[in-house]
């Protein structure tokens, strides 16, 4: 009995050393020592022994068996450590996301045009100056010589804000009560541009829109006249669009100058495009804003930077700069 478990125990740890997973070493377990198990079987043949070998016999089986269970426990930890390594290998998530390059969009074409106008006139030594969006007539309209009574107010086509008395507050149909809010806070000489945006009553069409962007421009010092608007304008449109592009003044008429002008640019094709308003600021509007005419004396231009950029550009629907259409805006 004795050599028959030995071999018994040899085969048992060669199966267990060969055992290729948890479930084939259960297999091999239950086939030796389970409960129908060869060793087990063997328990039960003891009985036929003579009582004194029983004895021995007995306490070699019982020791057999616990080899085998050690052989068993051993295995188990080796193949219970492999089979979690495989799983996590399978279950593994490959958490890593291509990402492709970034791409960096760049300011809107119109704030594109406002800060080149900022640059051009800042190194002309003005400085920018701001005003709210929501004026009074005082503001939009009567410091800037236009009374009540005065036509030029409905060519503003005003959008009112219903606050206070009627037509007293409104969206600035300009930007030049700038011009106003500068004098009144400003000693002069004063050299200043002030971009912002502006709004009227039109309905958006290819050369409009309610709401849109001006820049104003003033200056007041001494002995300031006709010709040093005509200089910045011309100096200004050179930096701005290149030096082959002329300028021209065209008499105008706006209640805040006198003289009034139009000024146009030449276009490569030999045609005059109008750019916007200036004159001389109207000894009225300086007396609005306690400046003495008589010793300061200035000019002021506005034109909208919109239509700027629209010229700029070649866009044929000024409605573009609004739509925010990525496939056009991502073009410039
Ligand atoms: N504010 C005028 C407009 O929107 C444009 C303008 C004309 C501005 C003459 C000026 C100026 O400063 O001198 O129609």
């Amino acid at each position: 009995m004795v050599v028959e478990l030995h071999a018994l125990v040899q085969r048992a740890q060669s199966d267990v050393d060969g055992a290729s997973s948890l479930d084939d070493l259960e297999e091999i377990e239950r086939t030796f020592i389970g409960k129908k198990g060869e060793l087990t079987q063997l328990k039960k043949t003891l009985g036929q022994l003579a009582p004194d070998e029983r004895r021995a016999a007995g306490q070699s089986l019982n020791e057999a068996v616990s080899d085998i269970a050690n052989t068993v426990r051993v295995r188990r930890i080796t193949l219970a450590a492999a089979a979690e390594a495989e799983q996590l290998r399978a279950e593994r998530l490959d958490l890593t996301e291509a990402v492709s390059d970034l791409k960096r969009g760049h300011l809107h074409l119109v704030t594109q045009a406002r800060d080149r106008l900022e640059d051009v006139f800042v190194g002309m030594g003005f400085t920018v100056a701001e005003g709210p969006e929501v004026e009074t007539a005082w503001y939009n309209f009567e410091a800037l010589n236009i009374p009540e009574w005065h036509p030029a107010r409905g060519t503003f086509d005003t959008i009112f804000v219903d606050l206070g008395e009627p037509e007293e507050v409104m969206m600035r149909a300009h930007t030049s009560p700038v011009q106003i809010r500068t004098m009144e806070n400003q000693e002069p000489p004063i050299y200043i541009v002030a971009p912002g945006r502006t709004f009227r009553t039109d309905t958006a069409d290819a050369t409009h829109l309610p709401a849109f962007n001006q820049i104003e421009g003033l200056v007041i010092d001494r002995g300031i006249g006709l010709g040093d608007l005509a200089g910045t304008i011309d100096s200004f449109v050179k930096a701005f669009f290149g030096h082959e592009v002329k300028t021209r003044l065209r008499p105008s008429y706006f209640p805040f100058t006198e003289p009034s002008a139009e000024f146009d640019i030449s276009t490569p094709s030999g045609d005059w495009l109008e750019l916007g308003g200036c004159g001389v600021v109207h000894p009225a509007v300086l007396q609005n804003c306690g400046i003495d005419p008589e010793e300061w004396q200035g000019f002021a231009f506005g034109f909208g930077i919109d239509r700027l950029a629209v010229m700029r550009y070649q866009l044929d629907d000024i409605r573009e700069l609004v739509n925010n259409d990525v496939r056009f805006l991502s073009q410039f």
